[in-house]
């Protein structure tokens, strides 16, 4: 397959073959063209030049369509759900007729949602509004919808997954392991993208590796590990990182006291109350829909909490604006970056600098400085190693590890007091994982205050100073650095270990 975005190619000539009953991992840098690759065989992106065969007959290049009707399903980086709609609703969307041809009904797709997810161990509440659910449980609702597509077809041929890991937990990861291993079994033919090589490992039969659009190697994964997958993936051997845990001593600059949000007459965030020091970075651990991220909008400002109080370095932000914290104190890196972190038909210039545009810097007397803005694009654009042809690029042209990139860049620029960061290194590669996380220590060593939060329990072992745990939007557990390990975190997220309750 060959395809061209204008001067960038995002896959130079490259071949894969895909066996029934394998588990295949495609591997490779932010932008090496693993998503454009597997759009094209879903039929989302049609390729300039290649061929594409199913079970040995060439196919042409399918529409989505034609995709879905031959047994391929995609789950897509960037989730394609409409939030105003229930799960069943957007299931019936894309799944319009049973297997005889008669029109689904919402109450068929709603039974057949809770009876897929019970089978595989993918609960779903089938009546809730997709906007209200948590971007785990939004992937669960894509996996749920495919494994339906493929029932009705017969059977899934094909079964592609772009990064799904990157909005899990462990616990759940594991979970959609075992349900792919199960798929493989099957006779379906499985292809993950991930950045994780223990995920790799674990999880698959064979691996390719794509380095700047075009394939590097295809190995039995028996046969590698995962050191030799770094450097086949960079061309150069990654060394494991280490980070200095600090115990500050400074005023705090975050608190929390007593929040809590009620929505849709659920509590949602129920009586939570922390602190966060300058210097400190703590990480927040639970399972999706813990209420971690309602916190975290309620301290950034996007969400009000129905009682208690935030204050930020001795001032009482609970009523702020938004704007008020944003274009000051505080930095944000939000859970959904497509929704809440970036406009992706504007440009990367533009994106750059949102909600700093009233800064000095970039505007006098309400006119925008064209150059100071462009400089700064594309200062940020060199320092965090975006993939792009130019500060004029849409981002949601950009692939996904780089639209996060920019994200960062825009967010760690501000030297703000407070840092919130929301899976701060979701879908990045490894050094791009590296290099973030260099810099947000950095953050911390220069003073800021950081609150972590996480589904990754290795980068919230690596970063945090303090770990707090979150679990049915309450505070259930603290624990210092040096007490927390894996085992221990994922027991007090489920809720089923004996638990030093934080006071
Ligand atoms: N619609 C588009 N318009 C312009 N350029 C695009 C478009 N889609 C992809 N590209 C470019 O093609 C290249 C490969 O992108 P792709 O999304 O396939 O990368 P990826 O391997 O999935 O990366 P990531 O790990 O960051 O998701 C990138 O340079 C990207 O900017
Ligand atoms: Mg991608």
């Amino acid at each position: 397959m060959t395809r061209r975005f204008g001067p960038v190619t995002a896959n130079d000539d490259v071949d894969l073959d895909v066996h029934v009953g394998e588990v295949h991992a495609l591997l490779g840098e932010n932008g090496a063209g693993k998503s454009t690759l597997m759009n094209i065989v879903f039929g989302s992106v049609a390729p300039d030049a290649g061929t594409l065969e199913v079970d040995g007959e060439p196919v042409g290049w399918p529409t989505t369509r034609q995709a879905i009707e031959r047994g391929i399903c995609m789950v897509h980086q960037h989730l394609m759900l409409v939030p105003t709609l229930t799960v069943a609703e957007n299931v019936l969307l894309s799944v319009m007729w049973t297997e005889n041809g008669r029109r689904m009904s919402l109450a068929e797709a709603s039974r057949r949602v809770t009876e897929i997810g019970e089978r595989h161990g993918l609960p779903l509440d089938t009546s809730a509004l997709v906007d209200d659910l948590s971007i785990g449980e939004k992937l669960r609702l894509e996996v749920v919808r495919s494994l339906l597509q493929g029932e009705i077809r017969g059977g899934l041929r094909v079964l592609i997954l772009d990064e799904p890991t990157a909005l899990l937990t462990r616990q759940e990861i594991e979970r959609l392991f075992t349900i792919l291993r199960n798929l493989a079994a099957d006779g379906t033919a499985v292809v993950i993208i991930t950045h994780k090589l223990n995920e790799v490992m674990e999880v698959s039969d064979r691996v390719t590796i794509l380095r700047d659009a075009r394939r590097v190697r295809t190995v039995p994964t028996s046969s590698t590990s995962p050191q030799e997958l770094g450097t086949l993936m960079v061309g150069r051997e990654l060394r494991p990182r280490r980070v200095v845990h600090s115990t500050p001593s400074g005023p705090p600059v975050l608190d929390v006291l007593g929040v809590t949000v009620a929505d849709h007459h659920r509590v949602v965030v129920d009586d939570v109350s922390l602190s966060v020091r300058a210097g400190e970075i703590v990480g927040v651990a639970g399972v999706a829909g813990s209420g971690q991220d309602v916190l975290a909008e309620c301290i950034t400002g996007l969400r009000r909490s129905t009682s208690g109080a935030i204050i930020l370095s001795g001032r009482d932000v609970t009523r702020v604006d938004r704007r008020d914290l944003i274009e000051n104190d505080v930095a944000h890196v939000p859970e959904d970056r497509k929704v809440d972190g970036l406009v992706g038909s504007a440009s990367l210039r533009h994106n750059f600098i949102l909600g700093l545009h009233r800064w000095d810097e970039f505007q006098r007397r309400g006119w925008m400085r064209g150059r100071a803005i462009d400089q700064h694009a594309a200062r940020l654009s060199g320092e965090f190693e975006i993939r792009t042809r130019g500060i004029d690029q849409p981002a949601q042209t950009l692939s996904g590890g780089n639209q996060q990139r920019v994200l960062l860049g825009r967010e760690l620029h501000k030297a703000a007091s407070l840092i919130v960061a929301c899976g701060p290194t979701r879908g990045l590669d490894i050094a791009g994982t590296e290099y973030v996380w260099n810099r947000l220590v950095e953050q911390r060593d220069r003073g800021a205050a950081i609150l972590l939060v996480s589904l990754d329990l290795d980068e919230l072992l690596a970063l945090s100073d303090r770990l707090i745990v979150m679990q049915g939007g309450r505070l259930v557990g603290e624990l210092p650095a040096g007490e927390a390990d894996p085992e221990r975190l994922g027991l007090m997220m489920g809720g089923s270990a004996p638990v030093a309750v934080a006071s």
